[in-house]
């Protein structure tokens, strides 16, 4: 059993927890993720890792509660348990496997939206520790649901936007990021990570301006196991399976229109078939959905 240490909430519906599993704790990489369930019956929940301490031996998830599951375990207080807490899983970044030197001469940016503003937090730690101090643009639809503010700030040169224009720049991440291209920063690699839409049309913005650009496709996992075939994606002209190959991927070859259709035909049974007789041997089976 994983012990909840720490709880709190960073907006209305946006959940904070810090779990003991020192096992992760001691082995997680940025970029990678774990596999949570609140009991035997529940649902597993794929989640992006936010921070993890060795030394403690937790690690903090953070997660927005949209339906059954996630409202679940947003019942869980301090001192209970989850029954599992599987990772990590999946690829860390490869900017954990660059050398040294070559990651420290990097001009990185990463473009945070919403609630994936948790994952890019663990990368931008996991950079500064290694001497680099990369720009982050964070956005949200408005101030009140802006989360992290601080502990962004003390890992990043942070720029803030909403929505809204409540506070920061007035606009999406794509505004942002077009304004800072504008006065005249030039990035080598840019890092997305929030709501599929935004990671598209973050694309679509650093294709024009020519910067490598990793997405982290995380939203489309379903049970996380490779088992389940939700997260087939095309990349290029491969078929890819986000938990098991990713979830990082080159985002100027991720085929975002197929994704997103894809992610809604999956939600019911009669797409689930169809989806199994379309794509044939490279659908994926095993999940028990698709009959
Ligand atoms: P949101 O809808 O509030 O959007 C956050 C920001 O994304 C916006 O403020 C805006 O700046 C930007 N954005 C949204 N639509 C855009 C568009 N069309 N063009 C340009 N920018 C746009 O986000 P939220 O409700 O906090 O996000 C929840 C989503 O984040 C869920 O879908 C979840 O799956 C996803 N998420 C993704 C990851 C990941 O690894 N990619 C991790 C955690 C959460
Ligand atoms: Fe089920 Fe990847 S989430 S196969």
């Amino acid at each position: 059993m994983f012990r909840i240490e720490k709880k709190e909430y960073l907006a209305p519906n946006i959940v904070l927890m810090d779990v003991d599993a020192p096992r992760i704790a001691k082995n997680a990489l940025p970029g990678q993720f774990l596999i949570v369930r609140v009991d035997e019956e529940g649902e597993r929940v794929p989640l992006t890792i936010c921070d993890y301490d060795a030394e403690a031996g937790t690690v903090q998830i953070v997660f927005q509660v949209v339906g059954a599951e996630s409202y679940r375990m947003a019942a869980l207080e301090v001192g209970d348990s989850f029954a599992d807490f599987v990772g990590p899983l999946g690829r860390p970044s490869d900017l954990c496997e660059l050398p040294l030197e070559e990651l420290r001469a990097m001009k990185l940016c990463f473009i945070a939206g919403g609630v994936g503003t948790a994952p890019v937090y663990a990368q931008l730690k996991w950079l500064k520790s290694q001497g680099v101090t990369a720009d982050c643009i964070q956005g949200a639809r408005t101030k009140d649901i802006l989360i992290m503010e601080k502990e962004m700030s003390e890992v990043s040169n942070l720029y803030i936007c909403t929505d809204d224009g409540s506070y920061g720049i007035n606009g999406n991440v794509c505004v942002a990021l077009q304004k800072l291209y504008d006065e005249g920063k030039r990035y080598d690699r840019v890092i997305a990570i929030g709501p599929m839409i935004m990671m598209k049309f973050a694309c679509q913005l650093t294709k024009k301006l020519e910067i490598p650009t990793i997405v982290s496709m995380n939203p489309i996992m379903v049970d996380g196991t490779g088992m389940c075939g939700a997260c087939r994606l095309v990349v290029g002209d491969e078929v890819k399976f986000a938990c098991v190959d990713g979830p990082e991927f080159d985002g100027h070859l991720v085929d975002f229109e197929q994704a997103m259709q894809r992610m809604t035909l999956y939600k019911t049974e009669e797409g689930r078939l169809y989806l199994e007789a379309k794509e044939g041997d490279s659908h994926h089976g095993g999940c028990g959905h698709c009959g």
